[in-house]
């Protein structure tokens, strides 16, 4: 392929709905979503609570709760066609290519096993010997000072903006092309979230990978993201060029979440008028 050929999509959603079924009755979970992302891109996906977004995430890896059923469309990830897969095929495909930072850095972490184990586990899955030295590496690579240190703690001994750091650290030992975070500093203080966003943002420039960042928080996807979904009752409702977005919303619902967004309000009103 050329520089300038244009590149095929490293994710794709073509018409794709799902549904939740259970005892209380049959809810919609996604209506017929089309998206596209671009390798290399930063792309946030927002909206109101309930609105899909979780959901989408989910489909990329084929990883829907038991409950939730693809009704209609596609996934293809890196070219290939989820629905074709056999188990572990989509298996390899999440652990070779696909990497989630969770909203709870702690339910990925293994509470009865030390940092150290968890990293050589990550780094050796079939259990071989780990140099001792790309285990400081890995560490270091999400800015943890002290490894030597921290290799010897359990999850319930390090500070919460720590035990993502380790989740990212855990996640991105294996290369993923394709980085989901879905809200990943959630339950962290205002004071790391900044921190663990931009070493986020500059491990995945680094390494050429994809963002996809699900997130309530505008400010920070206008800072860092290079194109914004934003989803409204299980659709999306308008996407485009992060600037584009924010400050010339399409739809009443973006130029709702802009309003509320600090220090935007004046602008929101200007184009209500
Ligand atoms: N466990 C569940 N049981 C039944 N329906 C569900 C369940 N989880 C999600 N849904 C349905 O799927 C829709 C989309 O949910 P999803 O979790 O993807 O939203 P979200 O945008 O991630 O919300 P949030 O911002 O709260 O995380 C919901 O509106 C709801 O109708
Ligand atoms: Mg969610």
């Amino acid at each position: 392929m050329t520089a300038n050929a244009p590149a095929a999509p490293v994710v794709s959603l073509t018409g794709f709905s799902a549904e939740y079924r259970t005892r209380l009755g049959v809810t919609r979970a996604l209506d017929g979503i089309d998206l596209d992302v671009a390798r290399g891109e930063l792309l946030a996906i927002v909206g109101e609570s309930g609105s899909g977004k979780s959901t989408v995430s989910q489909a990329i890896g084929r990883m829907l709760p038991r409950a939730c059923h693809v009704t209609s469309g596609s996934v293809h990830v890196l070219g290939r066609d989820l629905a074709d897969l056999a188990p572990d095929a989509i298996r390899a495909l999440r652990r070779e290519s696909l990497g989630f930072i969770p909203q709870d850095p702690m339910a990925s972490l293994d509470p009865t096993m030390r940092i150290r184990r968890q990293l050589e586990l990550a780094l050796r899955p079939l259990g071989g010997p780990v140099d001792p030295g790309s285990l400081a590496q890995l560490l270091e690579s999400v800015r943890i000072l002290e490894p030597d240190r921290v290799l010897r703690l359990y999850p319930h001994e390090v500070s919460g903006g720590m035990a993502q750091r380790i989740a990212i650290a855990l996640t991105m030992a294996r290369e993923p092309e394709i980085l989901i975070a879905d809200e990943p500093t959630a339950s962290l203080d205002a004071q790391v979230r900044d921190e663990i966003l931009t070493l986020i943002v500059d491990l995945v420039q680094r390494s050429g990978a994809t963002l996809i960042w699900i997130s309530h928080d505008l400010g920070r996807v206008r800072r860092w993201c290079d194109r914004i979904v934003v989803m409204h009752q299980r659709r999306i409702l308008e996407e485009g060029p992060t600037a584009r977005v924010l400050d010339e919303p399409r739809a009443d619902y973006t130029r709702t979440l802009v309003a509320a967004m600090p220090g935007r309000a004046d602008l929101a009103a200007k184009e209500t008028e």
